[in-house]
């Protein structure tokens, strides 16, 4: 599989971290990217018993051997990137596209004030406003900002290289198909696109350079931030049925609802998903846990999996049955 996309079904948090980690040791990819917002997201990855919470590196940084990108479309905070990479190791294999944007201390600050706080309840990491300045073409690049010196490259130029080798190549998205600007439900959404066209817009790929886009749902629906969210269970039912999230970035309590089918074909429509992958099933079925064996899963589980697989019509192929990132059914 030469180029693979891994994007969000829903609404973020959907587990991508583990399952990007887990391609990432499986497939060997020779470059993994990250397309997608910014430093907004907080991708997690339990490797060996250690947790990294990931804002702006490739979660692929469990492999050594693989190159780690930033794709032009993409916000970089250049403090948080530096502190990333010194706790990865990570400072020879990093390149950062001389065209990212970013992130300044006024968009932070703009983030965490009026509207975008109280209304749409943002991450407050400076995303939008950065945006904002970006389309307005006043904001500041990568090639301007000396803490990134030493990893600015044309990773567009390089990303197609390696597809022409026919390396293996890993685009990860963040956020969630829901929260995209123009597909989501507006204003309750981020500051771009953040489906699959999108990561190949980011990265500098056309569309025709894709051979797998693998769609991340959760096996229930959590959203951080205000707007709507079908079938909402209050806070107390969220606890009882040990579905409680804090959010990676944000601390807050995240919101919580049953898996949505409708909203699940949506996303798989807009990204033109090949594949799914359905993560935290041990959360829904406590007797999944570690389980790395489909023929092991309870019969209720897998009968919840084989109702997924009917009702999106694409195949199940990684299943996340816990933290680590080898707790995976992978059915490829
Ligand atoms: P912003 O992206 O910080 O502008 O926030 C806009 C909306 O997207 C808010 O509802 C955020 O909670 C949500 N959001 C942004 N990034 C993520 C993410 O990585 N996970 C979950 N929600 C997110
Ligand atoms: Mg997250």
């Amino acid at each position: 599989m030469p180029c693979s996309i891994v994007v969000g079904g829903a609404f973020g948090d959907e587990g991508k971290g583990k399952i990007i980690s887990h391609i990432a040791l499986k497939e060997n990819p020779s470059i993994a990217v990250r397309g997608g917002v910014g430093p907004n997201a907080g991708h997690t990855v339990v490797k060996d018993g250690k947790t990294l919470k990931l804002r702006m590196l490739p979660c692929a940084v469990v492999n050594q051997r693989t190159r780690l990108m930033i794709g032009a479309g993409v916000l970089v905070d250049p403090q948080v990137l530096v502190k990333e990479i010194a706790e990865t190791g990570s400072q020879n294999r990093v390149t950062v596209d001389v065209n990212c944007a970013i992130i300044e201390q006024r968009h932070i600050e703009a983030d965490r004030a009026g509207y975008l706080k109280e209304k749409i309840g943002t991450t407050g990491t400076g995303t939008g406003p950065a945006n904002s300045d970006r389309v307005l073409r006043f904001g500041k690049l990568a090639c301007e900002e000396g803490l990134l010196s030493d990893y600015i490259g044309d990773v567009s130029l390089q990303v197609n290289a390696s597809l022409d080798r026919k390396e293996f190549v890993l685009l990860e998205g963040t956020q969630g198909t829901m929260l995209s600007l123009y597909h989501g439900v507006y204003p309750f959404v981020t500051s771009k696109d953040v489906s699959a066209s999108a990561v190949c817009s980011d990265v500098g790929i056309g569309p025709k350079r894709v051979d797998q886009v693998i769609v991340v749902f959760k096996s229930y629906l959590t959203r951080v931030g205000s707007g709507p969210l079908v079938n909402e269970l209050d806070p107390a039912e969220t606890v009882r049925r040990g579905w409680q999230e804090y959010g990676s970035v944000t601390g807050r309590l995240r919101r919580a609802a049953p898996f949505d089918y409708e909203l699940a074909r949506r996303s798989i429509t807009l990204n033109s998903g090949t594949q799914i992958a359905l993560t935290k099933l041990d959360t829904l079925f406590p007797g999944c846990a570690g389980v790395r064996d489909y023929t092991k899963l309870p019969r209720e589980a897998s009968e919840f999996v084989a109702n997924v697989e009917t009702e999106l019509g694409r195949p199940v192929v990684y299943i996340g049955t816990g933290n680590e990132a080898e707790d995976v059914i992978d059915r490829t």
